[in-house]
């Protein structure tokens, strides 16, 4: 799968929609992104802390219009027991987002998510493991980013939180973000915006290299 690509559609029981779930892009909705992350196993130490970290994080996400939707390749009971576990790391706060129940593999497969290769990420009998994926999704369906981790090293939410306002943004404005870029801070006016184009939309911006032209973006607008 491609950045570009159509997000491939699915049903498939969730936390949420146990009995009879919309297709994925129906759940979506038309004016929503959503973040779909898969986790090797349920109970498991790493993924208890990066899903404890989501509940912490997920007003954040729902304030900008984003969904979130985990993968785990347990059944519905075992991630309604392991909810518990998670909130209970989260001090209590409520896990509002759904977690598919992709015991089949069918959603992991679709997506890409099972690991062959790497011996690190097998479970004790072998068989490969949904390993970290994260899929940035827009309205429009389609994968707008992408990111893989292995199964012992767990993901920074701060980040997948930043790709999302850097994409949002460069999405409202024809600019880029540079390098450990954060909200509020400046962005780069995109390459292929002609030098007159940048004077009318960007009028005190700075170039300290004549292809390097930094500008600040309302706040209102981030
Ligand atoms: C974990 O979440 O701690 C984990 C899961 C599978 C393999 C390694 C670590």
């Amino acid at each position: 799968m491609r950045l570009g690509d159509t997000a491939p559609d699915f049903v498939a029981p969730t936390t949420h929609d146990r009995i009879n779930p919309p297709n994925f892009h129906k759940w979506i909705g038309d004016n929503h992104w959503c973040i779909l992350f898969s986790h090797p196993a349920d109970f498991t130490p790493v993924c208890t802390t990066e899903l404890a970290q989501l509940v912490r994080m997920q007003e954040e996400f729902a304030n900008r219009k984003c969904r979130l939707m985990g993968l785990s390749t347990n059944g519905l009971q075992e991630h309604d027991k392991w909810i518990a576990d998670i909130e209970g790391q989260a001090g209590g706060l409520q896990l509002n987002f759904p977690i598919i129940a992709d015991v089949d593999r069918h959603v992991a497969t679709l997506y890409g998510m099972l690991d062959l290769n790497d011996p690190t990420n097998t479970d004790p009998q072998g068989m490969p493991l949904t390993v970290r994926t994260v899929f940035w999704i827009d309205p429009r369906k389609r994968i707008r980013a992408t990111m893989t981790y292995p199964a012992a090293v767990g993901r920074h939410f701060d980040e997948v939180l930043r790709c999302l306002d850097a994409l949002q943004l460069a999405d409202l404005h024809p600019i880029a973000t540079p390098a450990n870029w954060q909200p509020r801070q400046p962005v780069i006016i995109r390459y292929d915006v002609g030098e007159e184009e940048a004077n009318r939309l960007f009028p005190n911006h700075t170039a300290p290299l004549p292809y390097l032209r930094y500008t600040q973006i309302n706040s209102d607008d981030q």
